[in-house]
Formats: C-alpha cells, structure tokens, sequence
C-alpha cells in the first residue's frame, strides 16, 4: 500500500476499475481502499447502493454507489454514532429506508427518511419467536410477495428467516435450516426456485460454502452442496449477499463473499463471482475468472483480452535463480524462485519495459507456489526499496496461478518488476509471466 500511495501522490492519477477481481483490492473513485464488508446491495433507478461494515471505523454502515458495480463512489458513514454494526443490509419495507445488523448479538435497525445518510436507531431485539441472539444478518426482497425478509444465523445454529413487517419491525419467522452449523446468509430466486446460500462456522478462516433450496420461503429447505469445488474453500471467501442483475439480455447472478484477513480488518478484501444456477438441478457453481465484469445494462458477462505478454523466459533472472528455460523456444518455460537464502540470496526474475500508462493499471501476474501457507510471493516496482507482498494486493494470491493486481506505473515502457520469495527456505515460487489487460 505504501508505495501505491506515494506514487499516487506523485503522478494524482488513479485511473479506472475496469472489472471485477476476486480477491484484487478494490479501489473507490477516490483512490481508497473499497471498506464495506459483509455488505449488500440495492438497485434504484439505475444506480446500486453497496453498504457494508467500515473495517477501518469500528464496523461503521458505510455506502458507496455505482451505475456500473465496477467504479464506486464513496457515500461516508451512514450512522456515525453507530459503530459495531455487523453486516449492515438494506432494506425498504415502508416509505423510509432501513439498514438491519447484528450490534451485540440483537438485530439493531436504523432508518432514514433518504437512501444516502441521516441513519439514526429504532429498535434493538432479539429473532423472534423465541428472544433468540444471533451472529450474521442477511437480506432478501422477496418480488412474489413484494415482502423484505431479514436472514440470520440464530444462536445454535439455525439459519432462520423472519419476515420484516410494513412498519419496520421484525416478524415472525417463517422457516429455518437445521441439522447443521451454518451462517452468513444469503438468499435468491431463480426459475421458481428461491436458493439459499450459507456458509460453514469457521470464524475468519473461509469454508466451503454450500446451498439450499426451497420452492416457498416456507421451506421446507433441502441439499447442502458445494457451491465450488471443496479444497477451494468457496475461492477463499464467504458469502454475504446474492446480487441479481436484470439485463435486456440476460439475468446474471452474483455471488458477493467477503475474503477476510485473519482479523476480519481492513486487509480484506471481495470476492464477486457470477453464478451458474440450474433450477432442475437445484445447484449453484460459482464460475471463477481471475477478471469479469457484467454489462448491467445487458446483463452479460465479459472477460478482458491481453494487450501484451512478458513471458519468463525473457526475463533476467539475477543471482541463481533456477531455470527452466532449457531453449528459448521451449514452452511453457517457467522460472523457480526459492527462499533458501543460504544457496540462493535474494534471487529474483526482472521484468523490464514494462508499459505503464502514468494511471492505475490492471497487470496479472502468473505464478504458482509449492505451499500457500509456507510463504509470499514478493514484488518491487522500479525504483521502489520495500518489496510489497503481491498477496497485499490480491489475497488470491498464491491460490490462483492468474494474479491481477492494480498498479501505478510511469508512462512509457521504462517500468520493471521484480519478482522474488519471502518464507519459509523450502518456499518456492514458479513464474511465468505477466499480462497487460485492455483497460
Ligand atoms: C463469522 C462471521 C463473520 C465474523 C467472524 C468472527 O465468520 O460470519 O462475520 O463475525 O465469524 O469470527
């Protein structure tokens, strides 16, 4: 972060959020770090409002707005006085606007008279019916009913759904999912069938997040499949919201996850991805790009082209790196970097005239590692001293061989990158290459 932000200052450029990357850090129209977690959104008019909790302001509601769910503009705090608020969720039962959150284990709501601040309290009670705490708050409007449903993973255990009444207040709960410890809620209808998404109770350490279905919000609710691939642990991250974007063309799904640092602060990031929803086969699969971005106007989903490769193999690697390189026109040729620093200090694979546009550009670099938890691929941008661990950028990193990550370099093609291993000595890091994208 720190040399982002000297640089930043010196060039006053930040560019544009061209797409979504799971995991990247997500920068506001301002420059700053994106700071709304366990968050949701709404659509109004053609303009989405994403509130979550401030990591930096104590779990403050904070909103940002968008007309594109890539460049988003920071709205402030919406409650100031309010801190501690978990998961904060929008919602509209009535003429006012409300956010719902779990404050000391209640459902504490606020309201407003306008979609944008003013926030103050109204009520602090425990789920009905029986005065249960809870952890996490999700939301649902359900457009059958035209009826806003607050989701909570109760105390014990139990995923339940409680229907907020036309005066604000919550109802009375109307199905739960039990025979298993579940919570961070999140809830969608597709196809005539409403689909539940939860995740496993594993505190900041992500899971493998898994859906239920139901044909009425009665339930009864049934399945508990994978919504990816198990060891992926739902791509390091867990649900918060399912976002549904009507296009002209088509309905896109998103998955909204929150990939948490260990503390659940501010070095945690988003994970959005859309969806494949099958209502026959009553599953959800998460379909996983390193980028995307989805027209909200057409609703179709889109990848970014490569505007230039710099492949390892003409990179210069200093000290010993290892090389796999045996003849120029070999591929794939991959480059090994360990952290043995008795046999091979400080070695390192320079990419030189690297094209920087003098803004924020999206770069991906393309590396694997021998053991995520063993160590860090680290990065020095030009001229820079400190490395930055890549994984500050991109909490993919490590787990995902395509890491985009957001850079400012100078204008013109003098830039160069530096790759190298931090970690533990048998820590390896195996690069091949980086990519300019299309803005
Ligand atoms: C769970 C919740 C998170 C957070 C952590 C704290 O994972 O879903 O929102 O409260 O526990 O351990």
């Amino acid at each position: 972060m720190r040399f982002l932000s000297t640089l930043c200052a010196v060039t006053g450029a930040l560019g544009a959020t061209s797409w979504i990357a799971p995991g990247a850090v997500w920068y506001d129209t301002d420059g700053q770090k994106i700071d709304a977690h366990g968050g949701s959104i709404v659509q109004r008019g053609d303009t989405f409002y994403w509130v979550g909790q401030s990591a930096s302001s104590n779990e403050t509601p904070m909103m940002y707005s968008s007309t594109d769910l890539l460049s988003w503009k920071n709205l402030g705090k919406q409650a100031s006085s309010v801190t501690g608020l978990w998961r904060p969720k929008i919602a509209k039962p009535n003429g006012s606007f409300w956010l719902y959150g779990q404050q000391d284990r209640y459902v504490l709501s606020l309201k407003s008279t306008q979609m944008v601040g003013d926030y103050s309290n109204v009520n602090k009670v425990y789920l009905p019916p029986s005065d249960y705490s809870y952890s996490d708050t999700g939301m649902f409007y359900d457009e059958a009913s035209t009826t806003w449903y607050l989701l909570t993973s109760a105390d014990h255990n139990t995923v339940q759904i409680n229907k907020i009444n036309s005066d604000g207040t919550v109802g009375a709960r109307v199905s739960a999912v039990t025979g298993g410890a579940y919570e961070a809620p999140g809830l969608f209808f597709a196809g005539g069938v409403y689909f539940l998404i939860v995740s496993g109770k594993t505190g900041w350490r992500a899971n493998p997040n898994k859906v239920f279905t139901a044909t009425s919000l009665s339930g009864p609710w049934t399945g508990g499949s994978n919504i990816a691939p198990e060891s992926e642990k739902t791509y390091n991250s867990q649900n918060t919201f399912e976002l549904t974007v009507k296009g002209s063309q088509q309905t896109t799904y998103i998955y909204m996850g929150d990939a948490w640092d260990s503390k659940g602060s501010t070095g945690s990031n988003y994970v959005w991805l859309p969806m494949a929803v099958d209502p026959s086969a009553k599953t959800v699969t998460l379909q996983y790009h390193a980028m995307w971005k989805v027209d909200v106007g057409t609703g179709v989903v889109s990848y970014p082209t490569t505007k230039k490769r710099y492949a390892t193999r003409d990179a210069k690697i200093s000290r010993r790196a290892i090389n796999f390189c045996p003849s120029p026109d070999l591929n794939p040729c991959v480059r090994v970097l360990t952290n043995s620093t008795s046999v091979n200090p400080g070695e390192e694979i320079a990419f030189h005239n690297v094209t920087g546009t003098g803004a924020r550009q999206w770069l991906s670099l393309h590396f694997t590692v021998n053991n995520p938890e063993a160590g860090q691929a680290h990065m020095i941008v030009n001229d820079e001293v400190q490395p930055m661990n890549i994984s500050d950028l991109n909490s993919r990193a490590g787990h995902h061989g395509v890491v985009p990550v957001q850079l400012v370099l100078k204008p013109g093609d003098a830039n160069t990158l530096r790759l190298g291993a931090s970690g533990a000595s048998d820590f390896e890091v195996s690069v091949d290459g980086v990519e300019l994208y299309e803005d």
